[in-house]
Order: structure tokens, then sequence, then C-alpha cells
């Protein structure tokens, strides 16, 4: 670790800092860092806080064996206790979108049949960069189409900047399409919302948007972004949903002409 913070790792944003820092502070950073997060698991390292939208997350607890992957998830049920199958029913609702890498016993086919399922063999539902084309399941599903994000005609710079910033966080659960209609959307319970829905969109005003994804709707996977998106790039996903998906009710704030 000393030596990757001292010359840092080519071919990555790892910058070494023998120019910035000393020897002898570049040893306590690496103390702090080693005795802080990798032997006391510091809180601060944890995702399911308060300020990222899980006000209670001890709630879960009976989900915890399945997340931490000590009970396998195929665990036939009558193995199961009462919690424990309680436990899974929450995992395979709530859980499974981020959690997608769950221990199983037998590999087995990809996915059960059935709308509530979840990955296999390290399985991936998104396009990776190194394959050229869909993978074979979204590619044959009805899920592909989803997977395409609008064209926008003459977008301003700040929609271009939402666009961007909808894509990279938001599209994994909404769907590049807005509609949820996607893979994991699909499946997710209750099912992100769909943005371009005008029974959905009628009421929805720029003030609303701006607190749910700022704060996140507690006991659902949509968490707070407010950690992860300044003000400014809220503003900038909000023209883009404007505009992409459904016209808000009330006219966004902050949202530029050009
Ligand atoms: C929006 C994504 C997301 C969802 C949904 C989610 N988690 Fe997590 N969870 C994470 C991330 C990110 C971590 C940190 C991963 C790491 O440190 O390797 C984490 C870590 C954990 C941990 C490890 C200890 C901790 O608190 O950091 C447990 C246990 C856990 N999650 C349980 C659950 C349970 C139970 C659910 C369903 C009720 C759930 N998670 C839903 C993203 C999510
Ligand atoms: C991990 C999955 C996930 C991600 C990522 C996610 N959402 Fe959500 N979102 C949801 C779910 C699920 C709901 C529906 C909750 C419900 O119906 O109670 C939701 C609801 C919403 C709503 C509707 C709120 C309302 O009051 O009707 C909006 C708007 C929204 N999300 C926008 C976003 C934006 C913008 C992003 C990216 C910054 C984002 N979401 C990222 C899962 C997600």
């Amino acid at each position: 670790m000393i030596n990757a913070v001292t010359y840092g790792r080519s071919d990555t944003a790892m910058l070494g800092f023998v120019n910035t820092i000393s020897s002898e502070d570049i040893a306590l950073v690496v103390d702090f860092v080693r005795r802080e997060f990798m032997q006391n698991k510091a809180r601060n390292t944890t995702y399911h806080t308060v300020e990222n939208g899980w006000p209670d997350h001890q709630q879960y607890a009976l989900a915890f064996p399945f997340a931490l992957e000590e009970i396998a998830l195929d665990t036939p049920s009558e193995q199961l206790g009462a919690q424990q199958r309680t436990g899974r029913r929450i995992f395979m609702q709530s859980c499974v979108t981020c959690h997608d890498r769950g221990r199983v016993n037998d590999e087995g086919v990809i996915w059960d049949p059935r709308p509530v399922s979840y990955p296999r063999n390290q399985y991936s539902h998104r396009q990776t960069e190194a394959a050229a084309s869909p993978d074979s399941i979204s590619s044959a599903s009805p899920y592909a189409r989803h997977e395409q994000a609008p064209v926008l005609q003459n977008p301003t710079m700040q929609e271009k900047e939402g666009e961007a910033l909808f894509q990279k966080n938001c599209a994994f659960c909404h769907a590049p399409d807005g509609t949820g209609k996607n893979w994991i959307g699909s499946f997710l319970e209750p099912h992100p919302r769909n943005l371009t829905d005008p029974e959905n969109m009628r009421e929805m005003t720029a003030e609303r948007l701006r607190q749910v994804i700022r704060d996140g709707l507690p006991g659902t996977t949509m968490s707070a972004w407010k950690g992860v998106l300044d003000a400014g790039q809220i503003t900038a996903v909000i023209a883009y949903i404007n505009q992409a998906f459904h016209p808000l009710a009330s006219a966004p704030d902050g949202v530029t002409a050009d």
C-alpha cells in the first residue's frame, strides 16, 4: 500500500504522491486506512446508513444472511426455518437488485422461469463493454427494447448532462427508456416508477422530483442520491426527465434554455 500511495498505479486514476506528501505522512495515512477501514471496518465505509436513505436497515435483519452469502439462495425451503424463509423472500424482493452475487449451491440454469428470480454464474443483464452485441438473454427478451434511450431533438447542454447522469445512475432500475420495464425493473417490488406514464407523471412537479432524487423513498430500492449528485446535477437530471420522458407538471427551476 505504501508503494501504491508513493508511486501510484500505472493505467489507473491512482497517482503517486511522492512529490506531494512526505514518506512519514504516507506511512501514517496508510496506517489509518488499514486500521479504520480494513481492521475496524468503520461505520463511515458502510453503505446502509441513514444518509444513504436507509433509516432503519436493521428491520431487514432476516435477509442479512442471504446478502452476506451465509445461506445459499437455493437451499430447499424445508431446510430453512420460518424466519429464514421470510428473510429469503425479503432478499429476493428488495435486495437482489444490488446484491446480485448471492450464493447458490447448484449453479444450474441461469434463472428460474419465475418473475422473481436471480442471476447465476456471475450473469450480467447488461451489455459488457467487451461484448460487441447484447448478451443472448436480453437481446432475445422482451426487455431488450427498453434498453434504448430516446433520441433527443436539439438537446441543451443541461439535458445532455442529465442524459449522461440518468443513463449512468438511474437506467439500471428505471430502464434507459424510463419505463422501468427493463430486466431488473420488471422484477423489483415495488417496480421503479414508469417515468413516461402520463398517469404517474400528471402530478409530478420539479420540486417533488428534486426531493425524491435527493432523499430517496424509504422502504424501496429508490435510494437517496444527495451524496452522489450535487444540486446542479440533480437539476440536469430533472431537465432530462422533463424533455425525454414526460413534461413535468410545473416548470423545472434552474433549467436553462441552451
Ligand atoms: C441500491 C443498492 C442496494 C440495495 C437495494 C441493497 N443493498 Fe445492501 N449493500 C449495498 C452496498 C453498495 C453495500 C456495500 C457493499 C460492500 O461494502 O461490499 C451493501 C452492504 C450490505 C450489507 C453488509 C453490511 C453493511 O451494512 O454495509 C448487508 C448485510 C446488506 N447490504 C443487506 C441488504 C439487505 C438485507 C437488503 C434488502 C433489504 C439490501 N442490502 C439492499 C447496496 C444495496
Ligand atoms: C436500485 C433501483 C433504482 C435506482 C438506481 C433509481 N431508482 Fe428511482 N425508483 C426506484 C423504485 C423501486 C421506485 C418506486 C418506489 C415506489 O413505487 O414506492 C422509484 C421511484 C422513482 C421516482 C418516482 C417518485 C414518486 O414520488 O413517484 C422517480 C422520479 C425516480 N425514482 C427517479 C430516479 C432517478 C432520477 C434516479 C437516478 C438518479 C433513480 N430514480 C434511480 C428504483 C430505483
